[in-house]
């Protein structure tokens, strides 16, 4: 038994100095590629693949992916978007004025799609939005443990009843253009009977933060009927420096101004998308962050 033990001790300590070699590697290779491949985005994540490339490395996955997105998140700047184009469109409020609006998008990667909308929401909209949510100070703690230890999650958050949003003609209105939007710049069918009700998620301390995770199931196989495929997340209020979204494979970083909508889809084809889910939102350094989630099923059939 004695010398079992000794072996599992053994064995152990090797797992964790490879550990500490994989980061550490992985740690320089990311400053290399810093310097050589500049901006968050496609050619540094490659960069760090090449130099530290996974699986003949010494990282599991999980570690792997949040190591990379820790030095996502600390490059200065963000990403560029690979095209702008604008887009129209039309929700009907309760007032049943049929206004099109044109909108400013930003695309950062085309399939699965990434996609920032500018100027989605105006501030009144975010306000009346939380004085429906009952205020930040309404909020619950979010907080998970994350693979490395600290935290995976650390944040607030809170469910809006669709009732409770259909109730403002506002925030109606901002529900159906959110689909509309989220429909158009993803391709996909998606149910505008939304079950789910809209998120909101508040990173309010210097050091909170979403680590890399899937909204859906970022599994590669085959959809299934009513799961989510697409998530929208409207910036009602940014922070001063750090909390950027990132996405963990391709590195993209992105550095939404107040009332931006991001929209992301994770479905190929009929396929669940994989690590191209996987995003994160990086540690707020100062100032505070609240956001808007809705996540999108598409229609069965
Ligand atoms: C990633 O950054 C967090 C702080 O945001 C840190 O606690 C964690 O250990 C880092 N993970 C890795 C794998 O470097
Ligand atoms: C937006 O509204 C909030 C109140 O909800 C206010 O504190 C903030 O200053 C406003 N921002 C702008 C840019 O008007
Ligand atoms: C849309 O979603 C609702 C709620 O889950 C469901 O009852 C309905 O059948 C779906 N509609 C279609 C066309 O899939």
């Amino acid at each position: 038994m004695r010398s079992l033990s000794f072996l599992a001790r053994l064995l152990a300590a090797a797992a964790a100095n490879d550990l500490t070699r994989g980061l550490a590697a992985l740690g320089s290779a990311a400053e290399n590629c810093a310097t050589r491949a500049g901006a968050a985005g496609l050619d540094f994540a490659r960069c760090v693949q090449d130099a530290a490339s996974y699986p003949n490395f010494l990282l599991p996955r999980p570690l792997f992916d949040e190591a990379l997105r820790n030095a996502s998140c600390r490059l200065p700047g963000a990403s560029r978007a690979l095209r702008r184009h604008t887009l129209d469109i039309s929700a009907g409020g309760s007032d049943c004025s049929e206004q099109a609006r044109r909108l400013d998008v930003e695309v950062f990667r085309e399939h699965p799609p990434v996609a920032l909308i500018k100027g989605f929401a105006p501030n009144a909209t975010c306000a009346r939005l939380l004085l429906v949510a009952g205020g930040l100070d309404s909020l619950s703690p979010a907080v998970a443990r994350g693979v490395a230890g600290g935290f995976y999650r650390r944040s607030s958050s809170k469910n809006v009843a669709n009732h409770e949003l259909d109730a403002h003609p506002a925030l109606q209105s901002l529900r159906a253009e959110m689909f509309l939007a989220a429909k158009q710049l993803t391709g996909y069918s998606l149910n505008s009977t939304s079950p789910e009700p809209l998120n909101i998620a508040a990173y309010r301390n210097p050091g909170d933060e979403y680590r890399p995770h899937c909204d859906g199931r970022c599994s590669g196989d085959r959809h299934r009927p009513g799961e989510r495929v697409a998530t929208s997340i409207l910036y009602c209020q940014v922070p001063t420096e750090g909390g950027h979204t990132t996405f963990t494979h391709d590195a993209l970083k992105i550095a939404p101004s107040e009332g931006d909508l991001l929209v992301f889809g994770y479905l190929i084809g009929q396929t669940m998308a994989r690590g191209e889910a996987e995003h994160s939102a990086c540690p707020v350094l100062a100032g505070g962050k609240w956001i808007a989630t809705q996540w999108y099923a598409e229609e069965n059939g």
